[in-house]
């Protein structure tokens, strides 16, 4: 299969970059970027590190990963002693080196995040999709769907050696349940499974519960996070990889992937990394903030979906929805036979950016979107909540977030056209 130049999702965004350019009204729900201004203590950390121009170790800044550690061990209770900690520019590499260092097929659910897929390409490496299972209002991954997976790949000569999961989740804005999360780790031990968890949206879950994975399989999941998403740092370019000292070799691979690409990560960057792995009040009170915002947004937007007639799971973390056009039962979505056919006909006739269900590896012919909730001004959302509180956050949804109300206007107007 012919793979497309650019991920999607940052196709999405040159070409809302393009479009704006030429003077077009769009609505920009197809790229995940945290909308908030930058923490005045990590813009003041990186100011302040501007003259660092050294190279550091490959491994990332001792005083960094020591702080890492010290804050997933104040979040989730892992003993930081067990664990070794590699600093990469933005997750997305991590989890590159990651496929890289771990032989052997990958097994993904269906739907996950838009370059799982095309990286295990990029390697050569297999994918053994794991369907989800709707439960209560949830995507799921069950025990059952892990196992037939499992076989069937066995029986197909697959060499499925790894699990991906993400939570709360891009493309769903769902995130795990304990017993979930349980199941998961259990039949990653039954079957030598290395877990990989990207959590990297773990501090933006709805109820403000960090869950990781390592809580439940400290010896054998691999925790990537980053900056980008609760700090709105995407541009910074810092995430982290927790390792399991009990998978042997694995760090030491790392680096060894590491110091052949990408070397070090800017050294200001992580040297004002560490402000943000300290838990300071101000910044954690930012958090909170950003949180409650994400929630406010995107439940409505599901809300309203769901008015419109379409199935939408609520999300509960992130800043993602995942509505299901084929499910209205009219003849909105008859027209169309694929999901990129939908996403083509709402940009070209309502100005909609969004990214098609297909790209997230969705049967096509449910026409699944996956709409970001995170066009909109950041500062001005948040003076809003400091004001007015989170109970009347909505009700100046139109002020703060007027690209959000407007791309809902129109998709009523597509609702309503036949
Ligand atoms: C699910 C998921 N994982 C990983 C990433 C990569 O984030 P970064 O490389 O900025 O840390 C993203 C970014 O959109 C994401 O949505």
């Amino acid at each position: 299969m012919k793979r497309p130049i650019l991920s999607p999702t940052l196709a999405a965004n040159e070409k809302v970059i393009a479009l704006r350019a030429a003077g077009r009204k769009v609505y920009h729900m197809g790229f995940g970027q945290a909308p908030f201004p930058v923490h005045p203590r990590l813009h003041k950390a990186l100011c302040d590190n501007a003259h660092q121009q050294q190279y550091l170790g490959v491994a990332g800044l001792p005083e960094l990963c020591e702080a890492v550690l010290s804050h997933q061990a104040a979040l989730t209770g892992l003993n930081p002693d067990d664990y070794d900690v590699i600093v990469g520019p933005g997750s997305k590499l991590i989890l590159y080196a990651l496929q890289m260092a771990i032989p052997g097929d990958i097994m993904l659910p269906v739907p996950s995040w838009v370059s799982y897929a095309p990286q295990a390409g990029l390697l050569g490496q297999r994918v053994i999709d794991v369907p989800t299972v709707s439960v209560n209002n949830t995507l799921q991954l069950t025990a059952e769907s892990l196992e037939t997976a499992w076989h069937e790949a066995k029986r197909n000569g697959l060499n499925p050696t790894k699990l991906l999961i993400n939570f709360p989740g891009n493309p769903t804005g769902i995130t795990i349940s304990d017993p979930e999360l349980q199941a998961i780790t259990e039949f990653c031990r039954q079957h030598s499974t290395t877990l990989i968890s990207d959590e990297i949206y773990g501090r933006l879950a709805f109820d403000g519960q960090y869950r990781s994975a390592s809580s439940h399989f400290p010896e054998g999941a691999v925790v990537t996070t980053g900056l980008s998403k609760h700090l709105s740092l995407g541009g910074w370019r810092l995430g982290v990889g927790i390792v399991p000292k009990a998978i042997d070799g694995l760090h030491q691979s790392l680096i060894q992937i590491a110091s052949e690409t990408w070397s070090c990560v800017s050294t200001p960057v992580q040297f004002a990394a560490i402000e943000a792995y300290t838990l300071h009040a101000d910044v954690e009170r930012f958090i909170d903030n950003s949180r409650q915002i994400h929630k406010v947004v995107n439940t409505h937007i599901a809300d309203k979906l769901r008015l419109m007639g379409f199935d939408c799971p609520t999300p509960t973390g992130a800043f993602y929805t995942w509505p299901e056009i084929a499910s209205k039962p009219d003849a909105t979505s008859t027209r169309f036979s694929d999901s990129q056919q939908l996403a083509d006909h709402l940009l070209e006739n309502y100005g909609i950016v969004s990214l098609p269900g297909e790209a997230f590896g969705e049967d096509p012919s449910k026409l699944r979107l996956r709409l970001s909730g995170c066009d909109y001004d950041g500062a001005l959302a948040l003076s809003t909540l400091e004001k007015h509180g989170a109970d009347k956050l909505l009700l100046n949804i139109d002020e703060f977030a007027p690209g959000v109300s407007g791309a809902l206007q129109q998709f009523e107007q597509f609702a309503q056209s036949h």
